[in-house]
C-alpha cells in the first residue's frame, strides 16, 4: 500500500506537495473523516472520566499522516498529574508576558510528554463584566493586555510543535446562556474591542482556532462566516484549521462548512457522513472540503514534522522545576489592594500566635472543575503554606469561622488574623448542563454574607487583620473594606498557592501583581448583564474604558496595586520614528526593600474627532529595583495601535491629532505622568 514520505524535517515546500498528494489520493470518506474528532465517546466509555488523555481527530493513517491529539488547558495540561498553575487571570495580574512564555512552553511539554499536540488553553475571552463564570480562564478586561498575554503562552507551547488553539471565537463572556446568546454588537466594537487580542495571536503564529458556542449578530460562531472566512481567514489571512467547541458548537452540516468551520469536535455528528452526502447530493462543493482537509493536513504535519528540541519524557509532568514556577507565578500574580499602617508584612519574630480563619484557609481550591480542571494532587493550601513558612516559631490556630462567635474568640486571643474567604469551583466556574454544580455564572459580586459575618467579628476584636480573597475576578467589598487594614487578591493560585502565599504574608516576597480589570464600587457601574438572557447587546464601553467615560470613581482602578516598598517617577519623555513612538521614563524604588514595578502606558484620544476611550492601554513593562535604584524604563507603541476602526470605509485609521502619553503606576490619573505627541 502506498504511504507519503512524511518525516520528521520536512519543509513547507515538501508538506504542501505531500498535501497535495494527499488530496488527490484520499476517498471522499477519507476527507470527511479527517474533518472531524474520532472515537471520542469510546474513549469516555472506557476512562469513566473527562479530559484525562488527549482525545483524536483528523490523521488518515494509511497515508501515514498521523492525528492531532486534544487536551485542554489553560491553567495546566488537564491530564492527571500535570502542574497545575494560578489560572490565567491571576496570571494577567502579573503583567509578565516572559513569564507567561515560559508557562506557555511547560504546558507544551508536559502536553507532548502525555501524547498531546493540541492544546485548547489558549483563552482569550474579554472580560466585560466580572460576573462571567469563566473570567478565571481568560487574564483581564482590556484588548491589548489579553492579546499580549494569548500570544505570549502561544509562543512556548508551539516552541514544543504543539498546536496552540485560541478559544473561544468570538464575543463569549456569559457563561450559562452560552449555547443560545445572541451577541449584537456594532463594527467599531467588534474590531476594537472584542477581535484585537485574536488578531494579535494570529498574527503571532497561533495554529488554531476554536470557535465559540454564542451566536454573533443572529448566526452561530461555528457558522458564521462573517467571523470565519471573511475576517479570520481572508483579512487576517489565518492559515490553520477552526475547530468547534465541544457540545453544540456546530449545528448543521451545510452551514458550518459554509462558514468555514473546518473541524467538528469531539466526534462526528453533523460532519462525517452527513457531509459525505451533502457532496455527493451537490449540496456541499468539493472545494469546500478539500480547503477544510488541507488546513488540517498541513497544519498537523507542520507541527508533528519540524524537529523537536526536546525529548518528552514523562518525568518532565509536573517536575521541581515546574512546580516551583508555579509558585513564582502566583506570588507575581497576588496583589496588594490594601495595607494600612503597613500592616503587611507581619514580622515572625513580633508574633507568638496567628490565627488563620475562613471556608477557604484549608481548602485545596484551584478554581475551575470544567474543562480547564487540572487533576492535581499536591496543592498547597493557605494554612499549609502559612504552617510551612512559621515552623516552630509562630503557633497558628486554624478555624473555619463556621461558628463565629468561637472564630471571634479565637481572633481575639492571638497577635494577627488571615481571613481567607472568596469562591470555589460551586460560585464559579464552566456551566456544563447536568453536571455542574452551580450556574457557571455568579449572580452576586460581593462576598457570602458568612464570609462578611466573618470579617465583622474579626475586626471588631482584632486590628491586626489581612482578608486574602479568593477568586477569578472582581468582587465588590464596599460593605466591609473600610473596616480591614489589609486587604490581598490571592485568586486561584495553583499548586503552589499557600506557599506563595505565606511568602508574601511575611515578607519574603515583595507582592508586586496588579489588577487586569476594574473592582467597581457598586454593581450598577458595570455593563448590562444577566445570565438566562436570550439577545444582548455588547456597547463599545466595560470596564475602565466605561468607569473612565462616566466618571465613576471606581473601588480599585484597573492596573493597580500596592508594593511594600515605594516607587516614583520622573521625566516623562517621547521619541517618534517612522513606524512608532517610544516613551522613556525613569522609575526609582524610594523604599527599603527590592521590588517589581509593573510600568503601564496609556495613550489618551481627547482630541479624537469620533467617539473613543479617555484612554486606551497601549504598553506595558515589568521593573526590578533595588532601593534607591532608578532605572529608565522604555516602551515603545506602534503608530498604527493609534487606530480606530473606520466603519464606513472598513480600514483602520490613524488620525493626525495631538494624543496624550500617560505613563505610570496604575490607570488612575493620580497615578500617571503626561506629556503630548502628534502624529
Ligand atoms: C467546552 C469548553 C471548551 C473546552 C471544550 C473541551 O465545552 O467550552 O473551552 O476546550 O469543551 O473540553
Amino acid at each position: 500500500m502506498y504511504k507519503l514520505n512524511i518525516r520528521k524535517g520536512m519543509t513547507e515546500e515538501e508538506i504542501d506537495v505531500a498535501v497535495n498528494q494527499a488530496l488527490n489520493m484520499m476517498t471522499l470518506k477519507e476527507k470527511v473523516a479527517t474533518m472531524s474528532g474520532n472515537n471520542f465517546y469510546l474513549l469516555l466509555l472506557k476512562d469513566h472520566k473527562f479530559g484525562v488523555r488527549a482525545y483524536p481527530g483528523g490523521g488518515v493513517k494509511r497515508l501515514n499522516i498521523p492525528p492531532f491529539l486534544f487536551t485542554d488547558g489553560p491553567k495546566g495540561v488537564s491530564i492527571p498529574g500535570s502542574t497545575c498553575f494560578p489560572v490565567p487571570m491571576a496570571r494577567g495580574a502579573s503583567w509578565d508576558i516572559l513569564l507567561e512564555e515560559k508557562i506557555g512552553e511547560i504546558m507544551g511539554k508536559e502536553a507532548r510528554a502525555q501524547g498531546a499536540n493540541l492544546f485548547g488553553g489558549v483563552c482569550i475571552n474579554l472580560l466585560r463584566h466580572p460576573a462571567w463564570g469563566r473570567a478565571q480562564e481568560t487574564f483581564g478586561e482590556d484588548p491589548f493586555h489579553i492579546g499580549e498575554f494569548g500570544a505570549a503562552i502561544i509562543r512556548g507551547v508551539q516552541k514544543h510543535n504543539v498546536m496552540a488553539t485560541v478559544k473561544h471565537y468570538a464575543a463569549n463572556s456569559i457563561e450559562y446562556s452560552r449555547f443560545k446568546v445572541n451577541v449584537q454588537i456594532s463594527e467599531r466594537t467588534l474590531r476594537e474591542v472584542y477581535l484585537p487580542h485574536f488578531k494579535r495571536c494570529i498574527e503571532d503564529g497561533c495554529a488554531t482556532v476554536m470557535s465559540a458556542y454564542n451566536k454573533v449578530r443572529g448566526e452561530y460562531c461555528g457558522h458564521n462566516s462573517y467571523l470565519l472566512r471573511d475576517i479570520l481567514k481572508g483579512e487576517w489571512g489565518f492559515d490553520g484549521f477552526v475547530h468547534s467547541d465541544w457540545m453544540n458548537g456546530l449545528r448543521d452540516t451545510i452551514k458550518g462548512i459554509s462558514g468555514g468551520l473546518d473541524v467538528e469536535m469531539p466526534r462526528a455528528k453533523y460532519y462525517g457522513r452527513k457531509l459525505e452526502k451533502a457532496v455527493k447530493l451537490g449540496k456541499v462543493p468539493l472545494n469546500l472540503v478539500d480547503d477544510s482537509v488541507r488546513r488540517i493536513l498541513r497544519t498537523t504535519l507542520k507541527f508533528t514534522t519540524k524537529e523537536d528540541p526536546l525529548k518528552y519524557d514523562s518525568d518532565v509532568i509536573g517536575c521541581d522545576d515546574h512546580v516551583k514556577l508555579a509558585r513564582e507565578v502566583a506570588e507575581k500574580s497576588m496583589v496588594l489592594l490594601k495595607n494600612q499602617d503597613k500592616l503587611l508584612p507581619f514580622n515572625m519574630d513580633e508574633i507568638d500566635t496567628i490565627a488563620v480563619l475562613g471556608h477557604l484557609a484549608d481548602k485545596k481550591n484551584t478554581g475551575d472543575h470544567g474543562s480547564s480542571h487540572v487533576r492535581q494532587k499536591n496543592i498547597i493550601t493557605p494554612l499549609q503554606g502559612i504552617k510551612n513558612s512559621v515552623g516552630n516559631k509562630v503557633n497558628v490556630i486554624h478555624n473555619e469561622g463556621n461558628d463565629i462567635d468561637i472564630a471571634q474568640q479565637i481572633a481575639q486571643s492571638v497577635d494577627s488574623v488571615v481571613v481567607i474567604v472568596g469562591y470555589t469551583s460551586k460560585d464559579e466556574g464552566e456551566y456544563i448542563p447536568h453536571i455542574s454544580k452551580g450556574l457557571g455564572d455568579r449572580t452576586n459580586l460581593t462576598l457570602k454574607e458568612d464570609d462578611i459575618k466573618l470579617i465583622d467579628a474579626v475586626t471588631k476584636v482584632n486590628k491586626k487583620c489581612v482578608v486574602v480573597l479568593v477568586g477569578g475576578s472582581a468582587i465588590i467589598m464596599e460593605e466591609w473594606k473600610g473596616k480591614v487594614p489589609s486587604i490581598l487578591m490571592a485568586w486561584y493560585s495553583g499548586m503552589e498557592g499557600g506557599n506563595a502565599l505565606a511568602n508574601i504574608l511575611f515578607g519574603k516576597v515583595n507582592p508586586s501583581g496588579k489588577l487586569p480589570f476594574t473592582i467597581p464600587k457598586d454593581q450598577a457601574h458595570l455593563p448590562y448583564f444577566d445570565i438566562y438572557i436570550d439577545e444582548i447587546e455588547y456597547g463599545y464601553y466595560h470596564g475602565y474604558t466605561l468607569m473612565e467615560k462616566e466618571n465613576i470613581d471606581p473601588a480599585f482602578p484597573f492596573g493597580f496595586g500596592l508594593s511594600y516598598t515605594e516607587y516614583s517617577y520622573k521625566n516623562i519623555r517621547v521619541e517618534s520614528t517612522d513606524e512608532k513612538i517610544i516613551v522613556n521614563v525613569d522609575v526609582s524604588n524610594i523604599g527599603a526593600i527590592a521590588g517589581e514595578e509593573i510600568v503601564q502606558l496609556y495613550v489618551g484620544f481627547e482630541n479624537s474627532s469620533v467617539d473613543r476611550p479617555i484612554k486606551l492601554l497601549r504598553g506595558f513593562k515589568r521593573v526590578s529595583l533595588n532601593p534607591n535604584e532608578t532605572k529608565t524604563v522604555s516602551i515603545e507603541v506602534k503608530k498604527k495601535d493609534f487606530a480606530w476602526y473606520n466603519p464606513d470605509n472598513r480600514v483602520w485609521e490613524v488620525e493626525n491629532i495631538e494624543y496624550a502619553i500617560y505613563i505610570g503606576s496604575s490607570s488612575k490619573n493620580e497615578d500617571l505622568l503626561t506629556t503630548q505627541i502628534s502624529l
